[in-house]
């Protein structure tokens, strides 16, 4: 299991949340209602469901796919270890895993 820690946009903790091997980070966000869209749930095509990974974590996760490099590019307050959420898949060694939540980040699906 992973400990998913994520954090409000202004670094303070939000939630601490249990999460399997396979789960994709979106689907663990949108359990624990955190506000991220992902308005194309997953298929790339928007990047509303951006966030920013700790540095330690960022660099233990698999290097990002050329398109989803592109789609951050196009996101609000990306960084160096700017991730989307529905390309990060939890593994069996990833046992601690943590990601802020951008300024202006909204789930407008009410998931
Ligand atoms: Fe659209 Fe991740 S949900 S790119």
């Amino acid at each position: 299991m992973t400990l998913v820690r994520f954090l409000r946009a202004d670094g303070s903790l939000d939630k601490e949340v249990e999460a399997a091997p396979g789960q994709r980070l979106l689907d663990v966000a949108w359990a624990a209602r955190e506000p991220l869209e992902g308005a194309c749930e997953g298929v790339m095509a928007c990047s509303t469901c951006h966030v920013i990974v700790d540095a330690v974590d960022f660099e233990k996760l698999p290097v990002a796919s050329e398109e989803e490099e592109d789609l951050l590019d196009l996101a609000a307050h990306a960084g160096r270890t700017s991730r989307l959420a529905c390309q990060i898949i939890l593994t069996e060694d990833m046992k601690e895993l943590t990601v802020r939540i951008p300024p202006g980040a909204t789930n407008w699906m009410g998931r």
